[in-house]
């Protein structure tokens, strides 16, 4: 990468020209479906940088959408992933032993915030282990019916986009869905009183429940932190009712808010943990882990998958958590994140119309505006200054930078963003 430059670097008009060429193919060829925020064209990357084609350099607070978690092409991780590529690049786990796939699970398991045994499973994707956690859950409890939240996002696939309700959109087309999901509300006293005397009085019974799927602090819906004490009354509820308890630390997870796992801050143990985002720096792996005694009720065959666990994301997962063990990337995550969220409220108390709320945990912040079209200026005017965040929720930013991020780093962040909302407010 282009040594000696400060960063963020803007040197041509964005999308420069050799973005723009990108984006003509692009915009001929790809599915219509997906939902791209700016015209961001990466490159390459390091660190907390992004250089793009036409030579920009940007200040990644995206970390790929929660996923670089410890940075751009970490010398660790490329190290582990160039030496594994060279020795193995797949032999499908489901099917045959792979040493890497038991050392990794392993590795995750030692981390789990499950009470006693645990076991591993691993896949490609968030989605891909949300749905397996649901397929586990109506398994090991003969259960058919799931409950999830308003404002939840656990992937696009059947089962996951079906616990899905954080915007209209992802069901708009697709339906029926799966059956058997329930939704309440999220992070409120409602919660209880909808579960409790709404859907088991009227809809199902509770003794038919498997599963209550939750967000520890939910993403794509906002970066919304339920208040202390709602998960473990969440807890109590399903340990009253025989339900599995599933944390979707797909976001949350990995270190981000500066815990391992954001389950972790309220001291509630779930009984399945699904992880993706951010456990192998950027590679395709998830997990889902529960409860050994769960995964040891279905069978061979029950479930697998032909790349899930793969050598190459495995090396570079195991690289992923013995970097956030040794260079201290939690305690780094929780110090950048107050410095982030103290300098952000400054922002807030100077812009109270229209910054209406900042809230978050470690390094999972969320910014929350009047408008979404003001969230969504403000997005463009950081992109148009160098700075890479992301709208979530139906009117907020997310700040989820690598674990790595320094303080000059965040101080820079801090000031792009203030401008970029400065010039939002003038605008009126
Ligand atoms: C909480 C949560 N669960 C599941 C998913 C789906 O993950 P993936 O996009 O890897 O399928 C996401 C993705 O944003 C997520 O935030």
């Amino acid at each position: 990468m282009t040594a000696a430059r400060p960063v963020p670097h803007l040197r041509t008009e964005l999308p420069g020209p050799l973005a723009r060429e990108v984006l003509a193919r692009d915009l001929a060829v790809t599915s219509r479906s997906l939902p791209r925020a700016y015209p961001l064209v990466p490159q390459r990357g390091r660190g907390c940088v992004i250089e793009d084609v036409d030579g920009n350099l940007f200040l990644d607070f995206n970390a790929g959408i929660a996923v670089n978690s410890t940075g751009h092409a970490h010398p660790r991780v490329v190290e582990a992933v160039q030496r594994q590529s060279a020795e193995l690049l797949h032999y499908s786990a489901s099917d045959f032993y792979l040493p890497i796939y038991s050392r990794m699970c392993e590795a995750l398991a030692e981390t789990a915030p499950i009470d006693g045994p645990v076991r591993v499973f691993l896949t490609n994707s968030g989605a891909e282990a949300v749905e397996g956690a649901l397929k586990l859950a109506r398994y090991a409890t003969g259960r058919p019916y799931v409950i999830s939240f308003f404002g939840a996002f656990h992937g696009r696939s059947y089962g996951a986009v079906t616990l899905t309700a954080s915007k209209a959109k992802y069901h708009k087309g697709f339906g029926p869905l799966l059956p058997g999901v329930l939704h309440a509300p999220y992070g409120t006293d409602e919660t209880f009183e909808h579960i409790e005397n709404v859907l088991f009085r009227y809809q199902v019974p509770a003794d038919e429940v498997a599963a209550v799927f939750v967000e520890p602090v939910q993403g794509e819906g906002g970066y919304v932190v339920p208040p202390p004490g709602w998960l473990a009354r969440l807890r109590e509820l399903c340990d009253r009712h025989g339900i599995l308890l599933v944390a979707d630390e797909v976001q949350s997870g990995a270190g981000r808010t500066g815990r391992m796992w954001a389950v972790e801050h309220t001291g509630v143990r779930p009984d399945v943990l699904i992880s993706a985002k951010g456990l192998a720096s950027g590679l395709p792996l998830g997990a889902f882990m529960a409860r050994a005694e769960l995964m040891e009720r279905w069978g061979a065959g029950a479930h697998g998958s032909t790349y899930g666990g793969s050598p190459v994301p495995c090396a570079a997962g195991l690289a992923t958590l013995e970097t956030i063990r040794e260079e201290g990337l939690l305690a780094n995550a929780t110090r950048i994140g107050d410095h982030l969220l103290a300098g952000l409220g400054t922002l807030r108390a100077r812009h109270p119309g229209l910054v209406t709320d900042v809230r978050g945990v470690g390094l999972m912040i969320g910014i929350e505006f009047d408008t979404a079209e003001h969230a969504e200026a403000v997005q463009r005017k950081a992109f148009e200054r160098g700075l890479l965040v992301l709208e979530c929720g139906e009117s907020s930013i997310r700040m989820s930078p690598p674990l790595v991020v320094a303080e000059q780093e965040a101080d820079t962040a801090l000031r792009l963003f203030a401008e970029a909302v400065g010039e939002v407010a003038d605008a009126g």
